[in-house]
């Protein structure tokens, strides 16, 4: 990964190959360009004059835009790179967190190939200086373990490998906090970017469960890996149903991450089918060549869990991975069969490809068994979700409408769009099964709210649970933008993250 480290030294003086400077559109309209703090020498090696030459060039400090320029002399980089951080906050105000990482990311993207760039942004406080890191970091991501030599046969570029945050305070505590803090999230974010990414042929439940028992051991939590013997042994008939068509087994995995002065318990849920073929319910060409990305729920969960041991959260936080391939084949599921699930509940499958709620039904109900105060499932759950929110925005269901409006708010503090979403009882009707206690599917109108309600069934003891459907969110199928690649995306581990922050710091009920 892309090594980041709060600089001592003035960005002029900094070898490097480029120094980073941020524009925007002046906060008083009429189409003028600032220069944003930080980027003060290098404004002054231009004789004050960089916003006028970026204007000439035509930047418009516009969200996204790059401008590459070659250095006077007076700074040792030869290349400036302007980004664009949209309008600039009026006198005595800063710049959004959202927007310090999006011009971020987006500059570290435009540098690949480069050995090392120093960052002159607006490090005005800790929380800029975070987000920047952040930034920076996740825009920097690369996925090229399969690539020759590591590197884009197309470009033959690797990315950005050393950034130098400038202007900051290296030896306050809070910024280097802050850049610690940036550090660990990123770095396990990116590796749930990674088991995305990773090809299916590559990544079956075993060899998933083998990562998280590695990073487990590494940092000290605790973890517990059901085989297919185990999940007999225990009854959990929705795991098993959904396995049953694949050569390769399915998996429960229990991550357990526990502080001695935590007086909060949450339980993360994440749905991790590594190839969603739909199973005898096959799904047509066009809607399975993505189908790795089925697993994103329970990639997020994983970072989430170990991210909040690597930060030492004074809270506990148990994650669940409900590890599962759907195959067609002659040991498959089929449409009409039902499953005995581990909640004791019966589940007339009626359609394989409505898979991520068997398997999810399992882990909640499991989940549920420790009492925790607080249950978030993550998963790639439907189609209907993309449909209706798009690809950049995760839907939110719950129980506790409090709940729910927290995890709004607490994603959209961290920069993931995300938007309520309302669990109506008259869709449950839909469900009804003349043979089992429940269908798992129901009217094709409202599909995701559909299968939230589903979901909700197997949580049990009046638990507060929410749902994330990260179906549009987690894979990206475009270009990238801002600190977002291509591919997986690494969708609510920072939710999932601050959550377990806000909850460590009594925030929350
Ligand atoms: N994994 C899919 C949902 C999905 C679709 C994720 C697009 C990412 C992008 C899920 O298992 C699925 O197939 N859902 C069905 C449910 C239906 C059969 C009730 C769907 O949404 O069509
Ligand atoms: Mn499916
Ligand atoms: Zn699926």
């Amino acid at each position: 990964m892309t090594a980041l480290t709060l600089s001592t030294a003035a960005a002029a003086g900094l070898r490097a190959d480029a120094i980073v400077v941020g524009v925007a559109k002046s906060p008083k309209g009429g189409g003028g360009l600032v220069v944003a703090p930080g980027a003060e020498a290098v404004d002054k090696a231009f004789d004050g004059k960089l916003a006028a030459v970026l204007e000439t060039l035509g930047a418009t400090g516009g969200e996204g835009e790059v401008t590459k320029l070659p250095s006077p002399s007076g700074l040792k980089a030869p290349v400036v790179l302007a980004v664009g951080l949209g309008t600039a906050p009026g006198k005595d105000a800063t710049y959004a967190a959202e927007s310090l990482r999006l011009a971020a990311g987006t500059a570290a993207r435009a540098l690949n190939g480069a050995k090392k760039a120093a960052f002159a942004l607006p490090l005005t406080d800790a929380e800029a200086t975070g987000a920047v890191a952040e930034g920076a970091l996740l825009g920097a991501y690369a996925f090229d373990a399969y690539k020759e030599n590591g590197k884009d046969a197309k470009n033959g570029k690797g990315p950005l490998g050393e950034i130098a945050l400038t202007g900051g305070k290296p030896r306050d505590k809070a910024y280097k906090a802050a850049v610690e803090r940036a550090l660990a999230v990123t770095e396990e974010l990116n590796r749930a970017r990674d088991l995305v990414n990773t090809p299916p042929n590559d990544l079956d439940p075993e060899a998933f469960a083998a990562v998280a028992a590695a990073a487990a051991k590494e940092h000290g939590i605790k973890i517990q890996v059901l085989d297919e013997k185990a999940l007999v042994k225990g009854g959990f008939g929705g795991i098993l149903g959904v396995g049953a068509g694949s050569a390769a087994p399915p998996r429960l995995v229990k991550l357990a991450y526990t502080h001695a002065k935590a007086t909060k318990h949450l339980a993360y849920v994440g749905k991790g089918i590594t190839y969603d073929s739909g199973g005898i319910s096959l799904k047509p060409a066009g809607h399975n060549e993505t189908m790795k990305c089925d697993m994103s729920g329970a990639a997020a969960v994983f970072a989430a869990v170990v991210a909040a041991a690597r930060l030492g959260l004074e809270v506990n936080v148990t994650g669940w991975l409900a590890l599962a391939e759907n195959m067609p084949s002659g040991s498959a599921t089929r449409p009409g069969d039902v499953l005995r699930m581990y909640s004791g509940k019966t589940v007339e499958v009626l359609n394989t490809d409505a898979e991520g709620r068997l398997v999810l039904a399992d882990a909640l109900a499991k989940a549920s068994e420790d009492k925790p105060d607080a249950i978030v499932d993550v998963a790639t759950l439907t189609g209907a979700m993309v449909l209706a929110l798009g690809n950049r925005t995760f839907g939110i269901m719950a129980n506790d409408e409090a709940f729910r409006t927290s995890l709004h708010e607490i994603a959209g503090e961290v920069g993931e769009p995300s938007w309520p979403m309302p669990l109506p009882d008259h869709l449950r009707k839909g469900m009804d099964s003349p043979t089992a206690d429940i269908a798992n599917m129901g009217e094709r109108m409202g599909g995701g709210l559909v299968a939230g309600l589903f979901l909700q069934e197997f949580v049990t003891d009046g638990i507060a649970w929410a749902h994330l459907d990260i179906a549009g969110p987690a894979f990206n199928e475009q270009g990238p933008f801002g600190y977002t690649p291509k591919g997986g995306t690494g969708s609510a581990v920072r939710t999932l993250v601050r959550l377990a922050e806000r909850t460590a710091a009594g925030d929350l009920g």
